[in-house]
């Protein structure tokens, strides 16, 4: 029962509008690459591998709406920085941006209109080639979870933050349908609910037993043993293995460890960011104050008071028990585990 984030339609890209779920199911059409922009920005769509399979089709619809091919190098790149900008944190939106960039100078040779359905062809085989990641991750994952297991999770992870079956949730949709009994505590997520609103929506879809807290829960309920393990994604992670996500999944890390609990992060080989040797370098988006002030569009604070809001933390690989990759499961020391791992199969 997956649920496509984004679907491309002929000449448009088709996606869930994430602000309005569970409430409505909404969906928002995007026939232009500044619309696709927008819609990331603004999380219509979100998740670090879904806003890269987004802007990967961006890219090519941009090129899809072009009337011919004069300007084209010009007109491609102004496409690109665009996308880019959307949001700074996650690799994969850079990570897709590059493989389209790479795709479109490989294929300069081509008619024009050939080169136009090359591109959407590459952002469909990154959208196909991320449920088949996501698939692996859950293969390799499943093992970690034992029957029983009380997993923590934090914000959302599952097909709605991908092109399909996810990596966190799908490691335990995974161990799920192997038949072990899981149950998922689900942090809220403040300040967007992402976990309320997602992840509990979709564990409900798939019958998996859910309970949800508030984010400033999770110690209480280590402390009384009711979790057995924590597994969040990620958004970017440096060679060392240090790991951005979503604000709040350090406070779980520092947690896990302080009670002797496993801390696990799911994610992609191309969430890894071989440019960056360590989790200082990664750029933390910081979103509107808005988002802090307000719940459920209601002003909840002294409108003046001062606000931060970072949208990622980053966690230090030393709180991290192991990073579940599509190529296998990377433990520390990671700067060597990591290189290995991204190693593997190259061609
Ligand atoms: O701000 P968001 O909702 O895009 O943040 C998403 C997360 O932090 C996820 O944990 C991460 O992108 C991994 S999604 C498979």
């Amino acid at each position: 029962m997956m649920l496509p984030a984004v679907k491309w339609d002929r000449d448009r890209l088709v996606m869930i509008d994430q602000r309005k779920l569970p409430d409505e199911e909404v969906y928002v059409e995007c026939r232009e690459y500044n619309q696709v922009a927008e819609a990331i920005e603004k999380m219509v769509i979100r998740g670090a591998p879904a806003i890269g399979v987004a802007a990967a089709y961006g890219a090519a619809l941009g090129l899809l709406r072009m009337k011919s091919d004069t300007g084209l190098e010009k007109e491609f790149s102004r496409i690109l920085k665009r996308l880019e900008k959307t949001r700074p944190t996650a690799r994969n939106l850079f990570w897709a941006l590059e493989r389209m960039k790479r795709t479109f100078d490989e294929s300069r040779g081509l008619a024009f209109p050939e080169l136009q359905r090359r591109l959407i062809k590459e952002a469909e085989a990154i959208e196909r080639e991320d449920v088949e990641i996501n698939r692996k991750i859950g293969f390799w994952g499943k093992s970690l979870l034992k029957d029983g297991d009380s997993v923590l999770t934090h914000c959302n992870t599952g097909d709605l933050a991908t092109a399909g079956y996810g990596t966190a949730l799908g490691v335990i949709r995974s161990a799920f349908q192997e038949g072990k009994r899981i149950h998922v505590y689900v942090d809220e997520t403040r300040p967007l609910l992402q976990g309320a609103r997602l992840t509990c929506w979709e564990l409900d879809r798939e019958k998996i037993p859910v309970t949800l807290i508030t984010d400033s829960m999770a110690g209480h309920l280590m402390k009384k043993g009711e979790v057995s393990a924590v597994l969040t994604g990620a958004d970017r992670i440096a060679r060392n293995g240090d790991t951005a996500n979503k604000i709040g999944t350090y406070t779980l890390a520092v947690l896990a460890k302080e009670h002797n609990l496993p801390f696990y992060i799911a994610a992609p080989t191309s969430t890894i960011d071989p440019g960056l040797s360590e989790g200082e370098q990664i750029p933390i988006e910081e979103r509107s104050a808005e988002e802090v002030r307000e719940f459920a569009g209601r002003c909840v604070t002294l409108p003046h008071v001062g606000v931060e809001n970072p949208a990622f933390d980053v966690t230090p690989a030393g709180y991290i028990s192991g990073i579940i990759t599509e190529k296998g499961i990377s433990r520390p020391p990671y700067a060597k585990s990591l290189e290995r791992l991204l190693n593997k199969y190259k061609k």
